[in-house]
């Protein structure tokens, strides 16, 4: 395993991430996702560890990814859920996680519909001493940093099969189409897919993907290197997919869309829905990614989605595991160095 240094108590946003850490986690990814092809899948690195999953948004890959992660790596764990559960009775977000934090949690994997949520339980947390470690599971439209790392692990897997390496992604033409706006996993693979080197070219409508959207993300240094992020904006498909080594479409969320922002859904399939025929602007080997779950036929045509030689939507869901085994073994071993150190 990586003896590759590691900062982060909490990852709640992949901003801060530098490419060093992007390489760790995924290094760390590989060697278990090795661990995962072998016939005995679990390994004791956490055993007799508390994780716990705090959903208080709906989910299934992540929730389920993040559980079976910890169960691989031998912690207990603990999972959430908030309709039956004492918010029902008035208890607060903080108090639930205090709950927890009695009960011996040492790491806790957060998701709530509203932005920083994961960022308070870690602030309070952190205030208390609790060497607790935070992982932001989804918050609202901010970010879905293991969502953007499970993606990255599946690129530079299809890049190198043999050795994936973030190396590889250097150069590459990536277009993210479609709600923008609202999207944390678009903004977490903003972070991570121009820090590694790609050019990440933005489409969707104007009302999905506001003028000067990118200039936030071009402003903002990648940690540890002085060169600029590369991001383009476009109000139209093609430029975008133009040579595109790889298109991730996105999800249109009607429930964070708090006004009508689009004609019609079949309006918006014939600008920004990706069909076989868009594809041949891009290279040969053009791949598609999606976070999923997906509005067939909307986004995504449904024969796009279930070919296998294109659709790369799988492959992501079962990356998901490794990266996350990868992100609770480097939070846990470093938040257990840390309870040692404050022993
Ligand atoms: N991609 C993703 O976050 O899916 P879930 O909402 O099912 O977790």
């Amino acid at each position: 395993m990586t003896e590759t240094p590691w900062h982060h108590r909490h990852i709640l946003s992949l901003r801060d991430f530098s490419l060093a850490d992007y390489a760790t986690v995924t290094q760390t990814a590989v060697s278990f996702r090795d661990v995962l092809s072998r016939r005995t899948k679990k390994v004791p690195t956490l055993q007799g560890r508390v994780v716990t999953t705090l959903f208080f948004e709906p989910s299934t890959r992540t929730r389920s990814s993040f559980e079976l992660a910890a169960k691989r790596l031998s912690a207990d764990v603990l999972n959430f859920a908030p309709g039956s559960s004492s918010l029902t009775k008035g208890e607060t977000i903080l108090d639930t996680a205090k709950t927890y934090l009695a009960m011996g949690a040492e790491i806790m994997i957060v998701r709530h519909r509203e932005t920083g949520v994961p960022q308070a339980i870690a602030a309070e947390l952190d205030r208390m001493g609790a060497g607790v470690g935070v992982l932001n599971a989804g918050d609202g439209q901010h970010e879905h940093p293991s969502q953007a790392l499970l993606d990255l692990l599946t690129l530079c897997t299809v890049l190198n099969p043999d050795k994936p390496s973030i190396e590889a992604l250097r150069g590459k033409k990536i277009a993210i189409v479609g709600d923008i706006l609202h999207s944390r996993v678009a903004r977490s693979n903003l972070w991570s897919l121009t820090a590694c080197g790609a050019s990440v070219h933005l489409a969707g409508p104007p009302t999905l993907l506001p003028l000067n959207f990118a200039e936030g993300f071009r402003n903002s240094p990648i940690p540890g290197s002085a060169e600029p992020r590369a991001i383009a904006q476009h109000d139209t498909l093609e430029p975008a997919l133009a040579d595109a080594d790889f298109v991730m479409t996105l999800r249109l969320q009607h429930e964070r869309m708090t006004q009508h922002l689009l004609p019609s859904l079949r309006e918006y399939h014939q600008r920004f829905g990706i069909t076989r025929d868009r594809l041949t602007a891009c290279r040969s080997s053009v791949k598609i990614l999606h976070p999923a779950p997906v509005n067939r036929g909307v986004e995504l045509s449904s024969d796009l989605m279930d070919d296998p030689s294109l659709s790369l939507i799988s492959q992501q869901v079962t990356s998901g595991v490794a990266v996350r085994m990868a992100l609770l073994y480097l939070i846990g071993t470093r938040s257990r160095d840390a309870a040692l150190l404050n022993a």
